[in-house]
C-alpha cells in the first residue's frame, strides 16, 4: 500500500481474503483506492472492466527477466504471497510473468521490496515525462 502510494498507482486491488495488515501502509491507505475481488475469475473481470494488462511479477521458472521488460502503460502489477507466491490460477491469469535479477543466497525478496522495484520499472517506462 505504502509504495503503491509513493508511486502513485491508480489502486491496489487485494484478491482472497478482505483482511490485510495496515501497520506498514503508515496511513498511506487513507489517500488510495482499495479494492478486494474475491479470487483469480473476480481479478480478471475487473481487468477486463478496467483495460488493465495483468503482469505477474515472481521469479517462477519461465518468467522473463523483468530488467528486459517493457510494462504495458496499462500493467496491473500482480504479486504473490510471501510464503507460496503466485497461484497457479494467479500465473495463468498473466499476459507475462517477470523476474527480479537476484544473486543472493536468499530464494527470494519480500513482496513489498518486489512491488518498489516493480513499480519503478513502470515509472522508468511510462512515468518520466
Ligand atoms: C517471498 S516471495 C514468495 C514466492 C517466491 N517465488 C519464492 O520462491 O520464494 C513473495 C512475492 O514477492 C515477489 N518476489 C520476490 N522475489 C522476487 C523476484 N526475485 N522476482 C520477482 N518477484 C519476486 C513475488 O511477487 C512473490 O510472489
Amino acid at each position: 500500500m505504502r509504495t503503491a502510494n509513493a508511486f502513485l498507482a491508480r489502486e491496489v486491488i487485494v484478491v482472497g481474503r478482505r483482511r490485510w495488515n495496515r501497520r506498514g501502509a503508515m496511513v498511506t491507505d487513507r489517500y488510495q483506492h482499495l479494492t478486494h475481488v474475491p479470487d483469480v475469475d473476480g481479478l480478471l473481470a475487473l481487468a477486463a472492466q478496467r483495460g488493465y494488462v495483468i503482469v505477474g511479477i515472481d521469479n517462477l521458472p519461465g518468467a522473463v527477466p523483468l530488467e528486459g521488460y517493457r510494462l504495458p502503460r496499462a500493467a496491473l502489477l500482480l504479486f504473490g504471497q510471501e510464503s507460496v507466491g503466485l497461484s497457479p490460477a494467479a500465473r495463468q491469469a498473466c499476459t507475462a510473468v517477470c523476474s527480479i535479477a537476484q544473486f543472493g543466497s536468499t530464494r527470494s525478496i519480500n513482496a513489498g521490496v518486489a512491488a518498489g522495484i516493480a513499480m519503478h520499472s513502470w515509472i522508468r517506462a511510462h512515468g518520466l515525462r
